[in-house]
């Protein structure tokens, strides 16, 4: 029999787990050095763990902490209530993509998330069960919409789970970030 998967909202104990999952996927979904793991959980986790504690989810089985997903319901008031303290990382792509696209992530689709889980955990439905427990958060308070940026890797993912691609950039040679966005609207 499969282990049962509990999705949650995450308390102030996960934190540090959050932090390893986030460096074990940090590579495309593979680790990153271990050298660089405090300042790479500063980076990612850290506007979210104190500015938006009560928007993250983690998914459990057998106790351990096998994914998380870290969001917010409006990325503008995010980036300025963010904007003293941290350095948002992801700005280095989303500030790439035209400024039309993202007055329309503003406006339309203003929540955000990260997801991730380490690799035995992925294929059995716990990307979805953390995305369906924000998505159920954010209706709850009427938000519009959500974007996520992602490569290619987690395309289907979203495609699967209700996001289309609103604009695409080339970072380098023949590598796209993709702006997926998922609408909530009745
Ligand atoms: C992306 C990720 C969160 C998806 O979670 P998951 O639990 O593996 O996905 P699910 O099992 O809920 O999959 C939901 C659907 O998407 C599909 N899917 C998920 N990942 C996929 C992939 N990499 N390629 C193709 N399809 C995929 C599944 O087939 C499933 O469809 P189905 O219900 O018809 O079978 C997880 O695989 C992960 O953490 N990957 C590494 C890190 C990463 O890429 N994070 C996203 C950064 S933007």
């Amino acid at each position: 029999m499969s282990p049962s998967i509990l999705v949650r909202a995450a308390t102030h104990t996960d934190w540090p787990r959050i932090r390893a999952l986030c460096c074990l996927t940090g590579d495309n979904g593979n680790p990153i050095e271990e050298s660089r793991w405090e300042s790479f959980g500063e980076k990612w986790i850290a506007p979210y763990e104190t500015l938006l504690p009560e928007w993250a989810f983690v998914a459990e089985t057998e106790g351990k902490i096998v994914g998380y997903l870290t969001g917010c319901p409006n990325s503008a008031a995010f980036r300025e209530s963010a904007r003293p303290r941290f350095s948002l990382p992801q700005l280095a792509v989303e500030e790439r993509f035209a400024a039309a696209t993202r007055a329309r992530l503003d406006r339309e689709f203003p929540a955000h998330l990260h997801v991730n889980l380490e690799a035995p955990a992925r294929g059995a439905g716990i990307g979805k069960m953390l995305l369906d427990a924000f998505v159920a958060r954010l209706r709850a308070v009427k938000t519009p919409g959500l974007h996520v940026f992602c490569g290619a890797e987690p395309l289907a993912y979203y495609l699967k789970n209700g996001f289309r691609e609103l604009d695409r950039l080339e970072t380098k040679l023949g590598v796209f970030a993709h702006a997926m966005v998922k609408n909530l609207e009745p």
